[in-house]
């Protein structure tokens, strides 16, 4: 049993039924995450499958969805593990049949143990099957086993030995894009408590520290703020280890005058934040740090205008190449007119990844970003997406003056899509040089 289970009868019901809106008639068939190997008998964390999770708020592992509709006929069967007081001696507490039938809205739970034998009589009828091949290949070879099964024994009768398989994914996508009232509520606790870890160490980090001791107090004030995990595995990176944009080892000590960038976010309710501050570790910015940052908080604030409802959803990262295009000249890095420097992608040696992406239970969020037409998606109310650009100067790059070999720099916040316009959900987090140098003389 997980600290963050949601019960919320009403709203995984509601879900389901705006996903049969989409799909039509037929049976969902959708299994949680599989516990995984982490070396010799331990595991890895345990988290619930995304998409389980937001139809059904069950958190063990070793569950099963199976949903059908019929017409205005709904029906939800949770298959899950029984209780077993041995079992539970070690593991802790389950919910069992009757707890998981009592405390998630399902019509019917099952012990898990009977899912293979129960199957065919629910699929009875239907035609069509909601379920994604590929992702638990275990799984799928059950699923072909019964179907074979199945063939053989109505061999004379010879009907339809399996129902037509659909991927139920993309309409599933399509309904989390657009966050309901309950995600929305998750993820602004998520980007709250994310914004106070993300303060409180820039009023603790100082020289001398590893990284992985400031990693502690970031994650100890999510943990204390009722986060009971990460979205994503912290980056802590100081110097020139900022210019590494998957930096994990986070083993390195804090030097006077370095840069430390934070990129670590906290879950709440299944759903994730995403920040990233990048901070001076002695209390100021240096001339050329504090250069570099204004010219990304530039670019970034003008990315964030730029989250307008009904715009490409790529508009943020338009915005940001041009900016930051323009602070690369200014810095002395580039020469010559921004429009056509853009145009030739010069920026690309210092800002070489994307500015934005999807955001919500998975810190990079179900959801196309290019439609049926190729074109770019467009922004729609409820949705939530990063605005992250950052500039890197390689310790060994002598393409740009020396004052800034060794400095990388990104600014992350997350945006809610509303149609009074782009909302920071992560404002409460320090940005301005200002902001950020107040928080680390500790006030
Ligand atoms: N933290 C992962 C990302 O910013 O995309
Ligand atoms: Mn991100
Ligand atoms: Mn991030």
């Amino acid at each position: 049993m997980s600290r963050d289970a949601i019960e919320n009868p009403a709203c995984h019901r509601r879900r389901l039924r705006r996903l049969f809106a989409e799909l039509g008639d037929g049976v969902l068939l959708l299994p949680t995450a599989r516990e995984q190997h982490r070396n010799g008998d331990v595991l890895q964390e345990y988290r619930p499958g995304s998409d389980f999770h937001f139809l059904t708020g069950f958190p063990e592992p070793e569950a099963v969805l199976v949903a059908s509709r019929r017409g205005a006929r709904q029906h939800t069967v949770l298959f899950v593990r029984p209780r077993d007081p041995a079992r539970e001696i070690w593991d802790g507490p389950r919910y069992g049949v009757r707890g998981a039938a009592s405390a998630f809205g399902v019509d019917e739970a099952l012990p898990v143990q009977e899912l293979w034998r129960r199957l065919p009589e629910l699929l009875q009828g239907h035609v069509r099957l909601f379920h994604r091949l590929g992702v638990d290949r275990d799984f799928d070879h059950r699923l072909l086993d019964l179907f074979a099964a199945q063939a053989v024994k109505h061999k004379r009768r010879q009907p339809a030995a399996h129902p037509v398989i659909e991927d139920p994914v993309p309409a599933l996508a399509r309904l989390r894009l657009a966050k309901d009232a309950d995600e929305l509520e998750a993820l602004r606790r998520a980007a709250l408590i994310t914004a106070a870890g993300h303060h409180a160490a820039m009023v603790a980090a100082r020289p001398g520290m590893f990284e992985y001791e400031v990693q502690t107090v970031v994650e100890g004030a999510f943990r204390r703020s009722g986060s009971p995990r990460n979205g994503y595995p912290s980056i802590v990176a100081s110097g020139k280890n900022a210019c590494v944009l998957h930096y994990h080892d986070n083993d390195r000590r804090l030097r006077a005058g370095d840069l430390l960038l934070i990129d670590a976010g906290a879950e709440f309710h299944g759903n994730t934040a995403d920040i990233t501050r990048t901070f001076p570790v002695s209390g100021r910015f240096t001339p050329p740090q504090a250069a570099v940052y204004r010219a990304v908080l530039k670019a970034q604030l003008a990315g964030i205008r730029a989250c307008r409802l009904g715009a490409p959803w790529d508009a943020a990262h338009k915005t940001c190449i041009r900016w930051l295009t323009k602070g690369l000249v200014e810095l002395g890095v580039l020469r010559g007119d921004v429009g056509r420097l853009v145009a030739k992608e010069k920026f690309k040696p210092w800002y070489m990844h994307g500015t934005s992406h999807w955001l919500g239970r998975d810190v990079h969020d179900v959801g196309a970003y290019v439609g049926s037409d190729g074109k770019p998606e467009r922004l729609v109310a409820g949705a939530v997406l990063t605005v992250e650009p950052g500039l890197y100067f390689g310790a060994g790059d002598r393409r740009v003056p020396a004052a800034l070999r060794g400095i990388g720099v990104r600014i992350e916040d997350d945006v809610l899509v509303t149609r009074a316009g782009p909302e920071v959900l992560t404002a409460a987090a320090p940005k301005t040089i200002a902001e950020v140098e107040a928080a680390c003389r500790r006030s």
